[in-house]
């Protein structure tokens, strides 16, 4: 049977106001891989576990030679494992979107010495009477307060808090959602920059990899100057810190001219430039099944 790949949709409730982007960057690899004479099924993450449910006895389809996903839930993540322990290349690889979870990505980007935001990970009783934390900070505020765990799923997620107070009001409201930890983080002032990059440039030339960046929308800039070389670095040097492939995420530039890495996440929906980048992932899939799983 010719070789085929496997292409995983995000979970629905890890796309807000993002579904449709989030889709069709899925989609649109999938074209160029299969215009490159290859298969491709696309699967929901339902789907998969539907696979693997030992309780309807369904064997799961022959195994692809290669899986690209944009799932982030842990149980997804499990459920194709088995398959990335036989040596089946993932894209991006399976520890590499765990490393994405707050809890992971924090400690993991400052033993790289990415220049993060003083942050700190507390339990989220400890604003309870019953529980005094001698951690929660008292000031300078606004600070941010972000569940620990998965990126934005809804609001109140993440969030600047101004006082003590309203502190206390965010932690409570994320454990009664059963949130137990929470990312306190120092807030940056500055200009908001998204970026998108696709490659090992680590491992690899330079020029085999693909970066952009631009300016957030809605947001007043100051257009403080920066070197974009130095973004470049940055950025790369946090994929390869937490092992992502195919990433986004968020920079502050200071007055000063200093970066702070805010997020960096797997397999964003490069919707500002889809086009341009479906077939640049396409392309880094395929060098992948040529490689294998190690690269
Ligand atoms: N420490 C910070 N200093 C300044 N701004 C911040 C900080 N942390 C977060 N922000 C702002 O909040 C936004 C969302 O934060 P973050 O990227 O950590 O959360 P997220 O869950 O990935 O949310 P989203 O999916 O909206 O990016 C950032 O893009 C940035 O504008
Ligand atoms: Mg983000």
């Amino acid at each position: 049977m010719m070789p085929y790949l496997w292409g995983i949709y995000r979970e629905q409730q890890h796309s807000p106001g993002r579904e449709f982007d989030d889709a069709e960057i899925l989609r649109l690899v999938a074209k160029h891989v299969e215009a490159a004479g290859y298969q491709v099924h696309l699967k929901t993450p339902e789907q998969l576990g539907a696979a693997y449910d030992p309780s309807t006895g369904r064997r799961p389809d022959p195994l692809p030679s290669l899986v690209f996903l944009m799932c982030e839930r842990a149980e997804t993540l499990s459920s194709l494992e088995p398959i990335e322990m036989q040596a089946i290349p993932h894209v991006n690889p399976l520890q590499a979107v765990l490393n994405t979870y707050r809890d992971r990505m924090i400690p993991l980007l400052a033993a790289s010495a990415i220049p993060i935001p003083r942050s700190q990970i507390i339990s989220s009783n400890s604003s309870d009477p019953g529980h005094p934390s001698p951690q929660l900070p008292t000031g300078p505020f606004p600070i941010w307060i972000k569940r620990a765990d998965v990126h934005n799923t809804q609001s109140g997620d993440v969030e600047l808090v101004s006082s003590p107070e309203d502190l206390r009001v965010a932690l409570v409201a994320l454990h009664g959602r059963g949130i137990s930890h929470v990312v306190l983080q120092q807030h940056i002032p500055g200009d908001l920059l998204k970026f998108y990059g696709i490659g090992k440039p680590l491992a690899s030339n330079r020029k085999d990899t693909w970066f952009k960046w631009f300016y957030h929308r809605d947001q007043e800039l100051a257009r403080y100057p920066f070197s974009e070389e130095a973004l470049q670095t940055i950025a790369q040097r946090a994929a390869s810190a937490v092992g992502l492939e195919v990433y986004g995420g968020d920079a502050i530039i200071t007055p000063t001219g200093e970066f702070f890495l805010i997020d960096i996440n797997a397999w964003p929906s490069f919707a500002l430039f889809r086009e341009e980048a479906a077939p640049q992932i396409a392309t880094w899939l395929l060098r992948r099944l040529r490689q294998g799983a190690l690269l």
